[in-house]
């Protein structure tokens, strides 16, 4: 198997969990290490965890790190190959053979190749990572395709001829694990699970994206996001509403209101569902706790 040396200087998971730590993201050594197995061996980063866990946020960060343009695939249910691969601009070809009368016009030239995400990455494979973005909302005949473009890194444009990666691209696959991905798709991956932070990694998160906010009021947001996490919520809280949750009670206490209250009042930027929300309100003080924070 080939394996990079060191790819744009980063020459170990360390290194590399320091490098997204300055790009805003933090990762645990077992992400660092996913991810950096990845670069070095040019295989895709295939990452499941729950909604919130911080998988987007993964790929953007890595692709910041690399100091690459992010080029995202959202997936749903019906993707095709239009969307995701390239797409002839009917209008223009239209336009063109319009304007063009008797003389002959190339319908396949650049100008009315229209590349999506796949296309994208393989023209470019040093300048772009690609997000194939919860993958397991795609059909599993979607998941076959890309299988194929994930084993050889080509596309074939019948009116073009094929298109091949220079170098295998940097690529990222998020899964929310909705359905269970092929066992082939997994192969070609390097897997990593993300589960939710621990307290303190959750803490240094809330720090990190929110300047205004005390340790203690972290501490204390990240306890009880867990506490709520243990719940039986339809929509239990991520990473974003644990760090919304801090800066919404510490601007709620900064103007007047007194903690805890303030997370109190707060609690509609973390739960967004009426059924959670009922559940929940008569439990809040002991979920937050009573102290000053
Ligand atoms: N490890 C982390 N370091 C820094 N910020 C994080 C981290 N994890 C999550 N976040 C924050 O949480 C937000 C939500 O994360 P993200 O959108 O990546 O979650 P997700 O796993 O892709 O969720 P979904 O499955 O709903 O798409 C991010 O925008 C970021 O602000
Ligand atoms: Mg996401």
């Amino acid at each position: 198997m080939p394996v990079r040396p060191a790819i744009q200087g980063i020459d170990g998971p360390e290194p590399l969990g320091r490098a997204l730590r300055e790009a805003q993201y933090v990762a645990d050594e077992g992400l660092a290490t996913a991810a950096y197995l990845a670069l070095a061996l040019g295989k895709p980063l295939l990452l499941e965890g729950a909604p919130g866990v911080g998988k987007t946020e993964a790929a953007k960060a890595l692709a910041s790190v690399l100091g690459r343009e992010l080029v995202r695939l959202q997936c749903y249910e019906g993707i095709d190959a239009a969307a995701a691969v390239y797409d002839w601009n009917f209008p223009r070809q239209m336009l063109a053979i319009r304007q063009a009368g008797e003389t002959w016009v190339n319908l396949y030239a650049d100008e009315f190749l229209i590349a999506r995400p796949l296309l994208l990455t393989l023209q470019a494979p040093r300048d772009r990572v690609l997000l194939i973005d919860e993958i397991d909302r795609a059909d599993p005949e979607f998941e076959a395709f890309l299988l194929e473009f994930l084993s050889d890194f080509t596309i074939s444009i019948p009116e073009r001829g094929t298109v091949r990666a220079a170098e295998p691209p940097v690529v990222v696959l998020t899964s929310n694990r909705t359905r269970e991905l092929h066992e082939a798709l997994r192969r070609r991956c390097v897997y990593h699970w993300i589960g939710w932070p621990d307290p303190a990694l959750e803490a240094q998160i809330v720090t990190m994206r929110a300047s205004s906010v005390a340790q203690e009021t972290a501490r204390r947001v990240v306890a009880a996001v867990g506490r709520l996490r243990a719940e039986p919520l339809a929509k239990p809280p991520g990473v974003a509403e644990t760090v919304e949750w801090a800066q919404a009670a510490t601007l709620l206490n900064a103007q007047g209101t007194p903690w805890p209250a303030a997370f109190a009042r707060a609690i509609g930027v973390v739960l967004k569902d009426e059924d959670d929300l009922a559940f929940v309100r008569p439990r809040i003080e002991a979920l937050i706790g009573g102290q000053a924070a």
